[in-house]
């Protein structure tokens, strides 16, 4: 593992029972506040990305929009926010995704993305993967290639899920999503 590691997953705050009885939450706001930890998770995605031919890096609302763009510019790719619904002024497709409780749904500018563009799609944390796979959909809709979802954390409690197959990549921080299977 690489040792930088250590110092991002500790300066990442848990919080108990926010925001509601039962939840640990991860809060990357310390994360961010402590430039070396936030320098290295930047680093660490940069340096297994760059120099893949990914022109774009998608981020996930709202967590997605703080660690997407500074890799975005380091790779050299334009960044294209996934958003929450009737956010996008322009023409939009949409995804639904199922939650614990009810669903929500991701939309995306049609025009920002190209046939056959390789993207990287980016967000804080994965649960159960059904943020990540709604991204995904997206995106293969307009043709993009998904090379791989890269996020901060995954939540220990996850094991091989029902929803995600994947695999733990050099940084046990990234996942690839290979496949929603049926629920
Ligand atoms: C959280 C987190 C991921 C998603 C992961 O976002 O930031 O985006 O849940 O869950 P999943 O893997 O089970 O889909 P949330 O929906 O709380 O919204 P936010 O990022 O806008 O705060
Ligand atoms: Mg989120």
């Amino acid at each position: 593992e690489d040792p930088r590691i250590h110092g991002i997953a500790s300066s990442i705050r848990v919080v108990p029972n926010f925001p509601k009885p039962g939840i640990m939450f991860q809060d990357i706001t310390t994360l961010l506040l402590d430039h070396k930890a936030f320098k290295n998770t930047v680093d660490l995605f940069v340096e297994r990305y760059k120099g893949q031919n990914i022109s774009v890096v998608a981020g996930i609302e709202a967590r997605g929009f703080i660690f997407g763009p500074p890799i975005a510019l380091a790779i050299g790719a334009k960044f294209v926010p996934l958003r929450k619904p009737r956010k996008l002024p322009g023409k939009v497709i949409s995804e639904k995704y199922v939650l614990e409780y009810g669903t929500d749904c991701l939309e995306m500018h049609v025009e920002a993305v190209k046939f056959g563009e390789r993207a990287l799609v980016v967000d804080d944390l994965i649960a159960t993967g059904g943020t990540l796979c709604a991204a995904i959909r997206l995106l293969e809709r307009v043709g993009a290639e998904v090379v791989e979802c890269a996020c901060v954390i995954e939540l220990p409690e996850l094991k091989e899920g029902e929803r995600v197959t994947g695999r733990q990549s050099a940084t046990s921080r990234e996942r690839k999503i290979e496949r929603e299977k049926e629920t």
